[in-house]
C-alpha cells in the first residue's frame, strides 16, 4: 500500500535555529503514527509545514502521491489534511455548534457570506451543514453542549471541540498536536479512546503527544524527533527499549 503522506528531507531554519534538519518519514493509510521528542525537537514546526502555515527551507511533502509543499492552508485542508493546535484555537465568541459549522464550510459550495445572508440557494446547504455538524458533536460527546458559548467549556471540552471542527472538514489525515496536554488521567483516557474511534472511521492520524501511556497504547508506529532530526522510528515497544531514546528522555547514565 502506498503511503498517504511522505515527508522528504524536510528542513526549516528560523534565523540561526535549525528547527528541522533533514526529516524524512512516511505515514501509511489508516495508521496512528505518533511523533514524540523533547521540547523544541521540532514537532509543532513539522505540523506547521505539513498544514501550510510555514514554508520549509527545503524538502518536500507529498500527500496521496501529489506534492503539497507550499500550498496555502485552505487548499491543504481541501485536499484532506486538517490539524488541531497545541494551544487550542477555537472561536471564543461563537457557540460550540457554530465552531463546528465553520469547519464544515470548506466542504460546501456556497460562500460563507451568502450562507450568513441566508440566500435561497444557501439555505438547503446550511441545513445539511447543521445536521452534519450535530452528528460530529454527538461523535465527540459534545451534543448536549451544542448551543453553549465556548467560554463555558472546560479545557477537555475545548479540545474535543477543536477535534470536532477538524473532523467537520472530512479529513483523510488528521494532525493532533498534544491532544492530552493539560488533561486529567480520566480525560486523557477519553481522548485516547476518541482517537481510536476516529481511526476506525478510516481516518489516518499523526499524533504529537508527550503522554507516553497514550502514545504506547494507541499508536502503530512511533517517530522520535530530537533537535530537528529523526532519532528513531519503529513499533512502540521497540522505541520504549531503544537506548538512544531512553538517553534523550532520561539523560545519559
Ligand atoms: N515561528 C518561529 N520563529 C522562530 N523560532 C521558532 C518558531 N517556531 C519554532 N521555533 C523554534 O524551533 C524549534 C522547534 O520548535 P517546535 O515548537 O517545533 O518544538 P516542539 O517539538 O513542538 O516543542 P514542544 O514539545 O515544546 O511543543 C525551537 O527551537 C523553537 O524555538
Ligand atoms: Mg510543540
Amino acid at each position: 500500500m502506498s503511503p498517504i503522506l511522505e515527508v522528504v528531507a524536510l528542513r526549516k531554519e528560523f534565523g540561526g535555529v535549525r528547527a528541522l534538519d533533514g526529516v524524512s518519514f512516511k505515514v501509511n493509510q489508516h495508521q496512528i503514527k505518533a511523533i514524540i521528542g523533547p521540547n523544541g525537537a521540532g514537532k509543532t514546526t513539522l505540523f506547521n509545514i505539513i498544514s501550510g502555515l510555514y514554508f520549509p527551507t527545503s524538502g518536500l511533502i507529498k500527500f496521496e502521491n501529489r506534492e503539497i509543499t507550499g500550498l496555502k492552508p485552505h487548499l491543504i485542508t481541501k485536499r484532506g489534511i486538517c490539524r488541531t493546535f497545541q494551544n487550542i484555537q477555537i472561536f471564543k465568541n461563537m457557540t460550540v455548534l457554530e465552531n463546528v459549522m465553520v469547519g464544515r464550510h470548506c466542504r460546501t459550495r456556497c460562500e460563507f457570506l451568502s450562507t450568513l445572508m441566508k440566500l435561497k440557494r444557501a439555505r438547503y446547504e446550511e441545513e445539511s451543514i447543521l445536521a452534519f455538524s450535530q452528528k460530529i458533536l454527538s461523535f465527540v460527546g459534545l451534543k448536549d453542549r451544542a448551543f453553549e458559548s465556548v467560554s463555558n467549556l472546560t479545557i477537555q471540552e475545548q479540545k474535543l471541540l477543536e477535534i470536532a471542527r477538524a473532523l467537520a472538514t472530512e479529513p483523510k489525515l488528521l494532525l493532533l498536536d498534544e491532544p492530552a496536554a493539560g488533561l486529567s488521567i480520566r480525560e486523557t483516557e477519553c481522548i485516547a479512546e476518541l482517537i481510536s474511534r476516529i481511526r476506525e472511521r478510516g481516518i489516518t492520524i499523526l499524533l504529537v503527544e508527550h503522554d507516553m501511556n497514550v502514545v504506547m497504547e494507541i499508536s502503530d508506529e512511533v517517530i522520535v524527533l530530537n533537535s530537528g532530526r529523526v532519532l528513531a522510528e519503529g513499533a512502540p515497544r521497540e522505541i520504549q527499549n531503544n537506548k538512544e531514546v531512553i538517553a534523550v528522555y532520561l539523560g545519559e547514565g
